[in-house]
């Protein structure tokens, strides 16, 4: 039996599922005993070429022909940002249609309004490709692993910043060098800001840390530090400190009390999350009973996505098998409250630049102390304009000591400026 799939864009991840459904057509049909069918594909210009092979006829500039075609019973939504796919996806739901979305932005903002139209409808609402790409996260977290208390998330789920980072542990380049290459290979946007400045590491903790913390996770819970600021001295400093610098999105439960943040990170190289290069994304999780898991893949990528995608519309079609209701679409069962200050100790690493004379570093050496903070590693180089430039990794320090330090360097007549300030993993 057939079943008619309404494709709501066919850019890099809908091209990859118009391959996709054509290379696996007979197969699912064997599988599930429904056979997927494209019946139309929304695009803005309906004579742009394609990178895919698929029937003109598909195509449409008007949504109305599949959010209203009552012989679409699947749509799935890779147009991407808010708006018109909300719309398009509420709409669809309220029709009575199941939704695949590949779609970060929107299911971390207007989750909770998604789910409650896929509730009231009776119909799926299923998001495997809005994060991590190819990699299963979404199902593990909703379904695979609902027998653990989880404790925590930490993983690398911006593949563009990972690629700017890795690029620039390999070569030596700095930021805007490594950020141009990227831009001309495709790798970045135009505009990379919700890449490199975390935002969109940070719409994605928002999804898994719903899921995994079963608790509405809102965008503003987490703290969000980019990539921007990271120099190729961090990254040698890094080196040399036998770590690399990796964009690291976390998520903590700590009996209740939520930690969410995005940051760049020192991570020690024989650390599973330092060998995660290029476009490639992992997330490591840790729970009661699982004990450590670590999820890794393609990131991104047209049939890379577009296998989450699929993964999705075989769930439906499955369930249409069987007759079975869908699942609840999010695990929220609480509003956790978010407590950043309850963050456990890490050590630090801070990088400055100081004025060049003798006493200068007993006098920072002294802050340090006076804040209790104590010092694990200090490296001294001079740099150009007659400054010395001041690497300390601190042992463990919490978040309220290090922010005392930080006040007191900055207001140190002999600290011209506090550079750079990362926290360093543990092994
Ligand atoms: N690219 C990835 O590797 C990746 C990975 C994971 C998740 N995602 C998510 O997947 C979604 C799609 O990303 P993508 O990279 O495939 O985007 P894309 O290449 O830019 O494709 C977007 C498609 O949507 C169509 N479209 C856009 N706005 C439209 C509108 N207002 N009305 C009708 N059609 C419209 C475009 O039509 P035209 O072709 O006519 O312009 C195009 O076919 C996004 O939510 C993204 O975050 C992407």
């Amino acid at each position: 039996m057939n079943v008619y799939i309404g494709l709501l864009g066919c850019g890099t991840v809908g091209g990859g599922v118009v391959e996709l459904i054509h290379r696996r057509q007979a197969k699912i049909a064997d599988l599930t005993g429904y056979r997927p069918v494209i019946e139309k594909i929304l695009v803005r210009d309906v004579n742009k070429p394609r990178n895919v092979e698929l029937n003109p006829d598909w195509l449409t500039a008007s949504a109305a022909e599949i959010l209203e075609d009552p012989k679409i019973s699947v749509v799935v939504e890779t147009i991407g940002g808010i708006e018109p796919a909300r719309a398009y996806i509420l709409e669809a739901l309220r029709r009575g249609k199941h939704v695949v979305t590949a779609n970060k932005d929107l299911m971390a903002l207007h989750g909770a309004e998604i789910y409650a139209a896929a509730e009231a409808s009776g119909v799926h609402v299923l998001y495997e490709a809005a994060v991590g790409g190819a990699i299963p996260l979404i199902r593990p977290l909703k379904e695979c692993l609902t027998g653990n208390e989880i404790t925590s998330l930490k993983g690398i789920v911006n593949g563009t910043s990972n690629f700017i980072l890795s690029k620039m542990t390999d070569t030596g380049a700095d930021f805007s060098e490594v950020l141009a290459e990227a831009q001309a290979l495709g790798y970045a946007e135009a505009d990379p800001s919700a890449d490199v400045d975390g935002l969109d590491a940070a719409r994605k903790l928002t999804i898994l840390a719903s899921l995994a913390f079963n608790t509405d996770v809102r965008l503003a819970d987490v703290e969000v530090q980019g990539i921007r600021n990271i120099t190729a001295a961090d990254v040698q400093y890094a080196r040399e400190l036998g770590a690399v610098i990796k964009l690291i999105a976390e998520g903590l439960d700590l009996e209740g009390k939520l930690v969410l943040r995005v940051q760049p990170s020192l991570i020690p190289k024989h650390h599973p999350l330092a060998h995660v290069s290029g476009a490639n994304n992992a997330l490591y999780v840790r729970g009661d009973a699982a004990g450590d898991l670590m999820f890794y893949g393609r990131g991104a990528g047209s049939l890379p996505t577009a296998s989450a995608v699929m993964g999705d519309i075989i769930e439906i079609l499955r369930n249409l098998q069987m007759g079975a209701r869908p699942s609840a679409p999010h695990m929220c069962l609480t509003h956790k409250p978010v407590h950043p200050n309850e963050a456990p100790p890490q050590r630090h690493y801070v990088r400055l630049h100081a004025t060049d004379q003798p006493g200068v570093f007993a006098d920072i050496a002294s802050i340090f102390g006076n804040a209790d903070v104590s010092m694990e590693t200090v490296m001294q180089r001079p740099v150009p304009s007659g400054l010395a430039e001041i690497v300390i990794v601190t042992h463990l320090v919490g978040r309220q000591a290090l922010k005392n330090v930080l006040a007191a360097l900055e207001s140190s007549p002999n600290v011209q400026r506090v550079c750079c300030v990362l926290p360093v993993e543990v092994a």
